[in-house]
């Protein structure tokens, strides 16, 4: 599928038949299973102003918080007593962690024989390497957008090339990368979108999450418009029939634009959920966007009902680690 195709079916008003042929190929490449990953947001403290982003450096109001390698620790082995295969670890990009303390939480929870994914943010490849070595198995950094002016104009202190050679970094390393996009920033083009997907292919991502740009009230883009949730369907469902064996999270950001945002996404082409397993205390302190509506698995009865929600599509939550299909290991 070429640019001038994509373009097309993003701009063409009716998608059920997308959507369905998404969850075909979903289906046939892996099955009905969707797999879990416990989502610990380990530190808002963030060196960066990306314009979108609640946590951005600038604004002050936000009460900053880090959990220490102990809460982190428990976190983890919580999330296991409640059935999770799979740590994700997101912070803010900031150094609380220095390298030595990161690899130690990396070494402690891998000893928990879970899979563990970083999303901290740019780093170095020697960071990553060590990372890895530790035991890391997979690393989400989205690229955001491919528009390098918007990209720029999104992150003022950000440089796009850079942020394109951590990605390859990562595959280098012999990570499980993901990567993915806003959808709805201010002057994104339709153009652009479909580049984005280009993209996702040429790099060869193990994993991909998108999510509607929501707007913060304490950013710079607190008067634009959210994005649209059926044009982030659209992507998200195309992204699935081009690279039918990756793993695509139903995201938080959709769930917080519409009610059912998650199960149409599950219907669509996803076949992941990421429930929220931070500490209650620090949670509503790690307010990327507004009203963040993703499932907290703290709550035994959300969780419950998110397996219900499951079933009720025909799928079952997978008790493996959910390693993406799409992803070729290496023995370096
Ligand atoms: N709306 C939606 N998603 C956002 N993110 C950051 N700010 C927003 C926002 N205002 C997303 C970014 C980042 C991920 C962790 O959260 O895409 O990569």
């Amino acid at each position: 599928m070429e640019q001038k195709e994509i373009i097309e079916i993003l701009k063409n008003d009716n998608a059920d038949e997308l959507y369905q042929k998404a969850h075909k190929t979903r289906v046939e490449n892996l099955g009905h299973n969707v797999y879990l990953r416990a989502l610990i947001e380990c530190s808002n403290v963030c060196s960066r102003n990306c314009l979108y982003c609640g946590i951005n450096r600038e604004n002050k109001e936000l009460k900053r918080f880090s959990l220490s390698k102990d809460e982190i620790i428990k976190t983890a082995k919580l999330a296991k007593e409640l059935g999770f295969k799979t740590i994700v670890l997101q912070s803010g990009e900031n150094q609380v962690y220095d390298l030595k303390t990161m690899c130690g939480i990396i070494e402690e929870i891998k000893s928990l024989n879970l899979a563990l994914t970083l999303s901290l943010g740019e780093k170095t490849f020697e960071e990553y390497k060590q990372y890895k070595k530790s035991g890391a198995d997979r690393y989400l950094l989205r690229i955001e957008t491919t528009d390098e002016n918007l990209f720029q104009k999104m992150h003022p202190d950000g440089n796009f090339k850079n942020r394109v050679e951590c990605l390859y970094n990562l595959k280098e390393l012999n990570y499980e990368t993901g990567t993915g996009i806003l959808v709805g920033l201010p002057n994104q083009s339709i153009e652009s979108l479909a580049k984005d997907i280009l993209f996702f292919r040429e790099l060869d991502a193990d994993m991909i999450g998108l999510g509607p740009f929501i707007p913060h009230n304490k950013t710079l883009l607190k008067n634009e418009k959210a994005g649209d949730l059926e044009l982030t369907l659209k992507v998200m469902a195309l992204v699935r029939i081009l690279m039918p064996n990756i793993n695509i999270p139903a995201t938080t950001a959709m769930e917080t634009l519409s009610k059912n945002g998650r199960k149409k996404a599950l219907i669509s082409g996803a076949n992941v959920v990421m429930p929220n397993v931070t500490p209650i205390l620090n949670r509503e302190n790690y307010s990327i966007y507004p009203d963040k509506k993703g499932v907290n698995a703290l709550n035994k009865e959300e969780l419950k009902k998110l397996y219900k929600e499951i079933e009720e599509i025909g799928d079952k939550v997978s008790g493996g680690f959910g390693t993406s299909k799409n992803f070729k290991k290496i023995n370096k």
